[in-house]
């Protein structure tokens, strides 16, 4: 397994639409296992292929206390929706960033695991906010970009910045 390196906004790549996966095979596998070591490395609760610069749809998630319940939904799709949320919310692509962003609080999603088999699950609270923002991810959508024009200028420019100061 290996590390991989994670865009940071505002990184034009982030905003590609994830292709379908066509066949679960051993590539598949392997990004999705080094996708799994580069979020628990970050730390992180979620990470899309997207955020890796693999543009395929692929995602992985844990947002249990002791790290150890990792979803994998390749092809997600959300079959329903209801109720409203917000949740501040964070990403590894925007580093430092919290900011609230309103969502659906029970949702029905349906996704390939790592072995290629079909399933859907019901997600509510935590895990449906992660569900709906790393989708966004693989869609070319940002959690701020659900913010203000001002808001969203603001971290853009302090994102800029940080990435001068350390290059
Ligand atoms: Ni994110």
């Amino acid at each position: 397994m290996s590390r991989l390196a994670i865009l940071r906004y505002p990184d034009p790549r982030l905003y590609k639409k994830a292709a379908p996966v066509s066949r679960v095979d051993e590539a598949v596998r392997k990004l999705v296992d080094d996708m799994a070591e580069t979020m628990y490395a970050a730390p992180g609760i979620g990470l899309a292929a997207t955020q890796v610069d693999v543009h395929k749809r692929v995602i992985v998630i844990d947002t249990s206390e002791d790290r150890s319940d990792l979803r994998v939904l390749i092809n997600p799709e959300i079959t329903s929706r209801n109720g409203v949320q917000v949740h501040e919310e964070g990403c590894l692509s925007v580093p430092g960033i919290y900011e609230e962003v309103e969502r659906a609080q029970v949702i029905r999603f349906r996704a390939l695991d790592r072995e290629g088999k079909s399933y859907e699950e019901d997600a509510e609270g935590l895990l449906a906010v992660c569900v709906q923002h790393e989708i966004d991810h693989l869609d070319g959508k940002v959690f701020v970009d659900y913010l203000s024009r001002l808001k969203r200028d603001r971290i853009r420019a302090r994102l800029q910045k940080q990435v001068r100061k350390t290059a």
